[in-house]
């Protein structure tokens, strides 16, 4: 039940009642307040990002970048990671670094993460930001849901992978590039691949894979809690870049006339981000979830904390994570 709150203010002569969104409904208008800015220098720092090619992850390093940090980037096309690297060399003193890895083949991720956490012994921001929006249902090599894997799962492996290095490297700070699209849900942990529901939707599908990704955002917080590492998830805005455009010539067209003229530039993106990973008013805030830099209430699906430690537990499973590497920080 939604609860509406009414606020009545007595020191005015006539009564005004201020009517006050539920919970719920505040991310109608939370995406619209100004956005808290940052100048804090990433001198120094390693920041770890995960598709930096297009859209908020290549606007997000941009940034990073000229506040000093060195770039290690995950990426699935060498042509365009080469290509950014010459970019981010002019921005910051830093030699840019990545590693190839397609997100809907775990394998691989795991190799990526793995060379990552051996070559860099210090990591202080990781950022997850890959991810897909799919109209249909089309299984990864390994049988997942494509979706699921390349949002949620292959971000869930690289965290488990570098959560020993960042908790070593402390203060660090993890951010997981998430979406209001989590409120489509579709998350059901039967049926994680969509084989037993006989359909697939897209949005939900989406909503599925962004949901299970929150869930494990509050339990990597609690394992974290006193180690002087953050999590937390951000909606990025609605914002130009290419996602969903693997879905077809229909889709493209839908897109680039119905919502592309809609959405803003992506460099709101790299900026909110940038705050989340510099920002010295964020260094204790760990846990919560963002709509660009200001704190919303996740839809309460998604605070499902006995649900969460189940999937939480499958993610372990499906990516074949050791268990140790987050029980025993
Ligand atoms: N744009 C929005 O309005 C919006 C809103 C809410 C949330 N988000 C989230 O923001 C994040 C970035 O999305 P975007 O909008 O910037 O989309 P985008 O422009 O399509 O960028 C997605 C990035 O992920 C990479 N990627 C996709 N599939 C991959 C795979 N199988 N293996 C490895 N890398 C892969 C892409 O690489 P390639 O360049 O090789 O394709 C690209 O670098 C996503 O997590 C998305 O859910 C976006």
């Amino acid at each position: 039940m939604m609860k509406h709150r009414i606020h009545v203010c007595k020191n005015r002569k006539h009564m005004r009642k201020k009517f006050e969104l539920p919970d719920e409904l505040k991310f109608l208008t939370i995406g619209r307040l100004p956005q808290k800015t940052t100048r804090e220098s990433l001198s120094g720092k390693i920041c770890v990002i995960t598709g930096t090619t297009s859209g908020v992850g290549y606007e997000a390093a941009l940034r990073i970048a000229r506040a000093g940090a060195k770039i290690v980037m995950i990426v699935r096309n060498r042509q365009k990671a080469e290509y950014l690297c010459e970019t981010l060399r002019s921005l910051s003193g830093e030699e840019p670094d990545y590693y190839i890895a397609d997100f809907t083949d775990l394998a691989q991720v795991r190799n990526a993460a793995e060379a990552i956490r051996n070559q860099y012994p210090r990591i202080d921001i990781l950022i997850n930001n890959a991810g897909v929006h799919m109209t249909r249902r089309r299984l990864t090599p390994e049988g997942h849901e494509t979706a699921f894997c390349v949002n949620h799962l292959a971000s869930f492996l690289i965290t488990g992978i570098l959560l020993r290095t960042m908790v070593k490297s402390a203060p660090s700070r993890i951010i997981q590039v998430n979406s209001e699209g989590h409120r489509f849900n579709g998350l059901r942990i039967d049926d994680l691949d969509w084989a037993k529901r006989g359909y697939y939707r897209g949005l939900q599908g989406y909503g599925a894979a962004k949901t299970a990704q929150l869930m494990t955002v509050w339990e990597l917080n609690d394992l974290l809690r006193g180690k002087g590492v953050t999590i937390n998830a951000v909606h990025p805005g609605a914002v130009k870049s290419n996602i969903g455009h693997n879905n077809g010539i229909l889709y493209n067209l839908y897109s680039k006339y119905l919502i592309q003229p809609l959405l803003k530039k992506p460099a709101i993106s790299g900026e909110a981000l940038y705050y989340l990973a510099a920002s010295p008013e964020m260094a204790n805030i760990s846990g919560k979830f963002f709509n660009l830099t200001n704190e919303e209430p996740p839809a309460p699906h998604a605070m499902n904390r006995e649900l969460g430690k189940q999937i939480f537990q499958r993610s372990i499973e499906l990516t074949q994570l050791e268990e140790e590497r987050l029980y025993e920080l």
